[in-house]
């Protein structure tokens, strides 16, 4: 017969033990195993995807994509057209038959979503310059070349085939009174702060930032605004990243 200080024991023990022992069990069950941890790190999740941005939504390398990203380096080339052009319904610079007064069809209707907005606002805008086909971008940067020579012309006029202008994408946008026309100053007016505070609501992103001049290799242009869509215009509205950055395009 144990005696009861011995049972005692063996019952602590016996306690301990299965506790231990189910301690154990637990730990094994929660625990992934190797082969778990390999296949979640082999799942094609990106970092984006996990923050919950698709990156890859859209291509940056096809012109017609509204997330193209056309610069020095990234040209359209001679040949390419938006598929469809159109006149939007805004207050124009130009005769409504102009080139320039034209855009993609796949943005105009924010951007005469946007111009209605500013109304309501009380400021009238108008759209300076749309859609420039090849010839035109030629013709612009030429002059230029001509007027200011080459190394400043490159500040601020895209060479032939590398304007997103010629994509029908990108919109430059002017106070009805033609103040500040595309100039620096466009920025301080009540007009160029309601662009830059409320572009991204309707899909568009100041394109050529101040401050980001080394990676756009473009002066501060506020009035260049460029359709990307709302996703991705308010996550660059909200970081200040330029496309080249957010994509890692540089
Ligand atoms: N001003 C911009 C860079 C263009 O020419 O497209
Ligand atoms: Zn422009």
């Amino acid at each position: 017969m144990l005696k009861p200080k011995k049972l005692l024991l063996i019952i602590v023990i016996l306690i301990l033990g299965s506790l231990l022992l189910l301690f154990f069990i637990r730990e094994r069950a929660t625990a992934p195993s190797l082969t778990q941890v390999n296949k979640t790190a082999g799942q094609n999740t990106t970092p984006e995807q996990s923050t919950g941005f698709d990156k890859t939504k859209h291509s940056t390398s096809d012109p017609a994509s509204i997330w193209v990203v056309s610069n020095k380096k990234r040209p359209l080339g001679a040949d390419y057209k938006p598929e469809k052009i159109v006149t939007p319904n805004i207050r124009l610079r130009l005769g409504a038959g102009e080139e320039q007064m034209h855009v993609s069809n796949v943005m105009a209707p924010a951007l005469e979503q946007m111009f209605s907005a500013e109304q309501k606002d009380g400021l009238n805008h108008k759209l300076s310059s749309g859609f420039r086909s090849y010839a035109l971008q030629k013709q612009f940067y030429n002059n230029y070349v001509a007027q200011d020579g080459q190394e400043k012309a490159d500040t601020y006029s895209a060479r032939p085939g590398t304007s997103e202008h010629q994509t029908g994408l990108a919109a430059d946008v002017i106070p009805a009174s033609d103040k500040c026309h595309l100039e620096i100053c466009f920025a301080d007016l009540p007009e160029g702060k309601w662009v830059a505070e409320h572009a991204h609501e309707y899909g568009f992103i100041i394109r050529y930032q101040q401050g980001k001049e080394a990676i756009t290799t473009y002066q501060f242009e506020p009035w260049h605004i460029r359709y990307v869509g709302t996703d991705l215009a308010q996550e660059l509205h909200k970081s200040g990243l330029t496309m080249e950055e957010f994509f890692n395009l540089r």
